[in-house]
């Protein structure tokens, strides 16, 4: 890996893998070299092969056109800019998202269509969900206050996660690579693409607060796991995860706490014992329902996962109070 790798943090090593990746790829393939193409196709979900030359700078959607140009006109694939900016060319080559008009071929690849959103053709997905949600999130600027003249007094601190959240294209790369998505209706989770739209405006200072607070409660956010997979695919470089969904869920839990019952609960765990007590977390969670649900709590005792006589003595370990002091001082703004 590069010395440039080294410099990133570790949450951005898939995409500065990937860098590297692109690079080699191009030194190795030979002008005229054949690329072998294989495309999902939706007739009947076979893998169709085809053989076409390597041109220099070759990208993934030369490939597609070349191909419906010569072996394939029914070939159904979307794009408009050619320049990483409309965000629909995104498709999945050897299972990862990429902007077929930005990235490099392979010798040998696959490319099939996103994931979590319905195919209409071949690599054509339905974006209506999308849209949707997206639209249910009322994305427009609700002001507070009126306004107060040109230029706005606007800081950069205070503008800068909305600001981040506005180089999204709409590509839908990491709504497809998103695992909690992939679950379907088991959560009702919005997605990444639909919270970084959410991200212009809930967290652009002006926004009318009460409207956040309708958008966030139609959004499922807790269901974010915070595993990265959004933020390693998007050709955007946006943080979502840092940059848009956790300050999200920081907004969430001030403008609607019942929303953020389980991650407010550990964290007064945490901060109380200085390490996480199972026992205690269920009965915050669950209040009196834990009476319901009795034989999974026998189940969890046999399996030495909750102690109740730890929960009920309210044992601490010796880091509890620095705990505390690190999530208050966490929250400070
Ligand atoms: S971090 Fe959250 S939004 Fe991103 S892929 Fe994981 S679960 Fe999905
Ligand atoms: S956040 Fe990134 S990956 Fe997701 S839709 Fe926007 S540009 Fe695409
Ligand atoms: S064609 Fe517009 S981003 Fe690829």
């Amino acid at each position: 890996m590069s010395d440039v790798a080294h410099a990133i943090d570790a949450r951005r090593l898939g995409q500065a893998e990937h860098a590297d990746s692109l690079r080699a790829r191009n030194a190795r393939i030979a002008v005229g070299a054949t690329v072998i193409v294989k495309v999902r196709r939706s007739d009947d979900g076979r893998l169709q092969e085809f053989r076409t030359p390597y041109v220099k700078a070759m990208r993934v959607l030369d490939a597609l056109n070349a191909i419906a140009l010569k072996d394939a006109p029914d070939l159904a694939f979307r794009w408009f800019c050619g320049s990483k900016m409309c965000g629909t060319c995104a498709v999945r080559m050897n299972g990862r998202e990429v902007l077929a008009c930005w990235e490099a071929v392979e010798p040998e690849m696959t490319i099939e269509p996103l994931r979590n959103l319905p195919v209409i053709r071949d690599l054509v997905v339905d974006r209506t969900p999308y849209e949707r949600k997206v639209a249910s999130f009322e994305p427009w600027l609700t002001r507070d206050e009126p306004y107060p003249g040109f230029p706005e007094p606007l800081s950069h601190k205070a503008i800068k996660h909305a600001s981040k959240a506005l180089d999204c294209i709409s590509c839908m790369s990491c709504y497809s690579a998103c695992p909690v998505i992939r679950l379907g209706a088991l959560t009702d989770f919005a997605g990444p693409a639909p919270l970084v739209q959410l991200g212009q405006t809930a967290l652009d200072p002006r926004q009318d607060q009460r409207q956040v607070a309708r958008a966030l409660s139609r959004s499922g956010i807790f269901n974010c796991v915070s595993c990265y997979k959004c933020e390693e695919v998007c050709p955007a470089h946006i943080p979502i995860v840092s940059g848009v969904i956790e300050p999200l869920k920081a907004k969430a839990a001030q403008l609607v706490p019942q929303m953020a019952r389980h991650p407010l609960a550990f964290r007064a765990v945490v901060a109380r014992r200085g390490r996480i007590d199972p026992g205690e977390l269920i009965l915050r969670v669950q209040g009196l329902r834990v009476l319901a649900v009795v034989p999974r709590l026998l189940r969890l005792l046999l399996r030495g996962k909750i102690n109740p006589l730890r929960t009920l003595l309210g044992c601490k370990t010796e880091s509890a109070g620095a705990a505390a002091r690190i999530l208050n001082k966490a929250e400070q703004p």
